[in-house]
């Protein structure tokens, strides 16, 4: 169904825009969208007005950018973004940048902060492989949030005079708000930030042999270091209010992809 409306151009990277931070997806050119509705298999975000996939030109990068991610919390499915994912394999791209709000559990990272994700940690016991009937679904996760993607996007920032810290990501699905003692426990554990997104994504990434570049926007403190109680209003206002910083970070980094022969698929 996409092919029949882009072409056989092949596509070189894919974007995930997550609630509050998708203008970005205003900025493609030669844009073609395709609502979700359209094709199967693409659930309907709740958050995002209109989900759509829009396939055009970003900087340097011919890119498939997916407006609106299917939360894990929404309907209680791991799987809710293998569709996509699958699909941007398929469609020939050689690695995801997906983004996503994120509570910080460090004070020096404060709201409107940008963090590259360098690991995660999920003990949940949710992974979007689990009951895939072959031996496919033993994905080995290390190295998923790729070096060589993490360095140029540090160059990116630096070009641009701002700085993105690193921090390691623990999942958290959600819907309800951690407890103070769920965030020191996160703490103990060696995290910097948690989510309720990203990893089934990056774990579905890995799966279908692309690599990884995961951004989160910092939009509050998470339980333990705060005092104020947190509304949903609250995080999408400062998520929107970090996303122009983050779209410029990466025009600029797509701007460099053309010139990335390094980039390859793993599988
Ligand atoms: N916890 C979990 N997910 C989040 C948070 C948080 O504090 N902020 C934004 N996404």
């Amino acid at each position: 169904m996409i092919r029949s409306q882009i072409g056989d151009a092949q596509i070189d990277v894919g974007l995930i825009l997550g609630g509050g931070l998708t203008s970005l997806a205003d900025q493609v050119g030669q844009a073609i969208n395709i609502p979700y509705s359209e094709l199967p298999g693409f659930n309907l975000p709740m958050a995002e007005p209109k989900p759509e996939l829009i396939i055009g030109l970003l900087g340097s990068a011919r890119i498939a950018v997916f407006r609106g991610r299917m939360n894990y919390n929404e309907r209680s499915d791991i799987n809710a973004m293998r569709v996509p994912v699958e699909t941007l394999a398929r469609l020939g791209a050689k690695a995801l940048v997906t983004i996503g709000a994120a509570g910080a559990i460090r004070q020096d990272l404060p709201a409107g902060s940008i963090v590259t994700i360098t690991d995660h940690i999920n003990m949940t016991g949710l992974d979007p492989l689990a009951g895939e009937p072959s031996i496919e679904r033993f994905v080995d996760l290390l190295g998923t949030y790729d070096r060589h993607l993490r360095e140029r996007f540090a160059l990116a920032t630096g070009q641009l005079g701002r700085k993105a810290h690193d921090g390691v990501y623990m999942f958290f699905p959600g819907p309800s708000f951690e407890t103070p003692a769920d965030i020191r426990a996160a703490q103990a554990l060696g995290a910097d930030l948690v989510g309720m997104t990203i990893v089934p994504e990056a774990i579905l990434a890995r799966r279908f042999g692309l690599r990884v570049l995961a951004l989160a926007t910092i939009t509050n403190l998470a339980a333990a270091l705060r005092h104020e109680p947190l509304t949903l209003e609250d995080r999408m206002r400062t998520a929107a209010a970090s996303s122009h910083t983050l779209n410029r970070l990466l025009i600029k980094f797509f701007e460099a992809w053309v010139l990335e022969s390094r980039i390859t698929r793993l599988t």
